[in-house]
This record gives C-alpha cells, structure tokens and sequence, in this order.
C-alpha cells in the first residue's frame, strides 16, 4: 500500500511568461555585428530573441508573469506571502525589484527581496521559498526570474552580444500537506565556485576600479565547466530521491546553448521529446529563461499534473544548481 503520510511540501499552483514585443533575428543581429545566421545556430542553436523597449524593466515584466501566474492560481494579490526576484538587471540598486513587483500587483502582504546568483537565480530563488514555505514562515511565494540582458551587452564583441535576450517568468508556489507521491518540490541542489569569478561578469557598483560595463564571458572557459557540473547538480538530485534518469519526465534546463542542454540530455540518457528547448526563440534570458521554458511547456501540456521535472541552471559566480518538481 502507498504510503499515506503527509508532508508540507511546496507546491506549484500557476505559473507566468513576459516577452517584449520586440524580436530580433539573428540576420538583425548579423547587421549590426560580423556574425551570421549560420554561425549562431550552428554554435548555440538560437535563431532569434526579445529586446525590451524602454518601458519593460525588470519590474514591469517580473509584474506580468508574477501576475498570470497568481490569476492561474486564483491567489488574490493580497493574500500573497512573498516575493522573491532572481534578476543580475534590477530596475535600480535599491528599492529591491521584488518591491517594486509587490507594488505594481498590490500584494499589500507580501515582503519580497532580490537574489543574485546570475543565471541559476531561479533555481536559488526555488530553494529559499522552498525553505520559507515548508518552515512555515509564509504560506505562498510568487519566485520571478526577469532580465533586460539587452541593456548589458556589447555591441562591440560579437562573442557574447548574440547570446542573450529579454523576458520573464515565474511560479507561484504554496505550502500544501501532500502524500510521499503528490506534487510539490522535492529537493533543491545549489552549488558555488567563486574562483570561476573573472570567466563571466558584468562589472557595476561601488569599486572604484569596476565602474559599471558590459557583460564579459570567455564563453569557452563557461562552456568546458558546464556539462559536468551541470551533470553533477543533476546526479545529487536523482540521488537524493532514489530515482534514476528514467523516472524523469522533462529536464527543464537553462537555456544558454543548445550543445550544452543536448550534453546534459545525452549525460542522462533522455530522448529529445522529454528535453524542454525555447533556446532558439528566447536565447539566454538568464535567470527568466527556465520560468519561461517552464511556463512554455505548461503551455504546450507537455509539463501536465503529475510529471516529474528535473531543473538545472549554471552561470556567473559560477554558481549552478538542480531542483526535482513534480507538478
Ligand atoms: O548562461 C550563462 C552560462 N553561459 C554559457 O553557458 C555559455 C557557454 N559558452 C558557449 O555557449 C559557447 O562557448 C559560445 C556560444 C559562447 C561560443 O561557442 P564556441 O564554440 O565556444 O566558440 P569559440 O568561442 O571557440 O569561437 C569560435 C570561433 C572564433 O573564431 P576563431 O578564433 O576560431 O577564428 C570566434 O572568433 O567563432 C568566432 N566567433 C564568431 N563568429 C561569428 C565568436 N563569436 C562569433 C559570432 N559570429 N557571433
């Protein structure tokens, strides 16, 4: 007989997408710097993405997914608990972009903080509502990933400027009691190497000799780390749950580029169909791009009730790190 007891577990009631209006194809991208259609595909499999127009900040979009993800839930703005933003382009140092979000949905309840951990800011912001929601501190947590790379980028360096886009996702995630087999989070894996610092970067704040600039990344150095690392946060977390790459439904993975996704895929023995993949229409929108892959196949009901999905992410710090969500 299955096991009956329950556990609180955090649950993933509605989730949410923003994309600016604005694409740009890689032959746009190929008019303003020396690069092709064919080298992009070929090298990262993105053939298109969104830049934000001036009105779509972090904020503004972090409020639009945050807000289809409550309306999918059916939470009242003011019942909300808190907000967690994972954003490396806040609209400004401080107020945090979380409270900017709290203001604009008129969560009136809710605290809400930012969190940097680059490109596996979701992943992080996943593990600390996690915490918060199963410790009983709050009893809902909107967690958003939102980023206007487009304002990073170098126009100049041809390596990393065709590489990244806009957008925003999130989940909104509940504290439930569920059996041992109902939904919910069922571990976070989170990871550091802070000696990777200098291999991807935006300079900003207050040293003197880092006054604020472009995006920099030696995307070779971040690309020979990534698959095994990223193999690595994957293992623990099969581990962890006794459970082997079969039983996973969909790897929902960063989306930076496609050989690094088809490495993991290939690592875990999983065929494409149960591999999500936006990296062609979003490219890397960093800490929004695995909300936005998420909500995409929610979308698609390839992500239903039930499966088991199997997060991961890598980027500056390096950080990286897993989640297993069954939904
Ligand atoms: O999300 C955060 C984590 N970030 C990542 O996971 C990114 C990891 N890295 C990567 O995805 C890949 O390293 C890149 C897509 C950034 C680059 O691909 P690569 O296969 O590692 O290319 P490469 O840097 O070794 O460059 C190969 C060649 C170079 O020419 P030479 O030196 O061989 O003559 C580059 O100058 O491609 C050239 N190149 C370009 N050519 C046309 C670099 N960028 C471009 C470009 N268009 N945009």
């Amino acid at each position: 007989m299955a096991d009956q007891t329950l556990s609180k577990r955090a649950v993933l009631t509605g989730s949410g997408a923003y994309l600016p209006a604005q694409i740009l194809t890689n032959e746009d991208m190929a008019k303003r710097v020396d690069t092709s259609d064919e080298w992009i595909v070929e090298r990262t499999g993105i053939r298109q993405r969104h830049f934000a127009a001036p009105h779509e900040t972090a904020a503004y979009m972090g409020a639009e997914a945050g807000r289809q993800a409550m309306e999918k839930a059916g939470l009242a703005p003011e019942s909300l608990g808190a907000i967690i933003v994972a954003t490396s382009t806040p609209d400004q140092a401080f107020p945090a972009t979380a409270v900017r979000i709290q203001a604009l949905l008129g969560a009136t309840k809710a605290f809400g903080f930012d969190l940097a951990a680059a490109c596996s800011g979701f992943i992080y912001g996943l593990s600390v509502a996690d915490a918060m929601l199963r410790a009983g501190q709050v009893k809902s947590v909107l967690v958003i990933g939102t980023e206007v790379f487009s304002r990073l980028l170098n126009f100049e360096d041809r390596t990393t400027c065709v590489l990244f886009g806009d957008g925003a996702g999130a989940v909104l995630l509940e504290a439930r009691d569920v059996a041992q087999d109902g939904p919910g989070l069922l571990s976070t894996h989170l990871y550091a190497d802070g000696s990777l610092g200098d291999i991807l970067y935006v300079d900003c704040g207050t040293d003197e000799n880092r006054k604020p600039g472009y995006l920099v990344m030696h995307g070779r150095e971040v690309f020979r780390h990534a698959v095994n690392l990223l193999a690595g946060a994957v293992n623990d977390a099969l581990a962890e749950n006794n459970l082997t790459a079969a039983d996973i439904d969909l790897l929902v993975p960063h989306q930076a580029n496609k050989r690094i996704i088809d490495g993991v895929g290939k690592k875990l023995g999983l065929p494409p169909e149960r591999v999500v993949v936006t990296v062609h229409k979003h490219a890397n929108t960093s800490a929004a791009s695995i909300p936005l892959a998420l909500a995409d196949a929610i979308q698609e009901g390839r992500a239903a009730p039930g499966r088991l999905l199997l997060l991961e992410a890598l980027g500056g710090g390096l950080t990286w790190g897993s989640a297993l969500l069954r939904l």
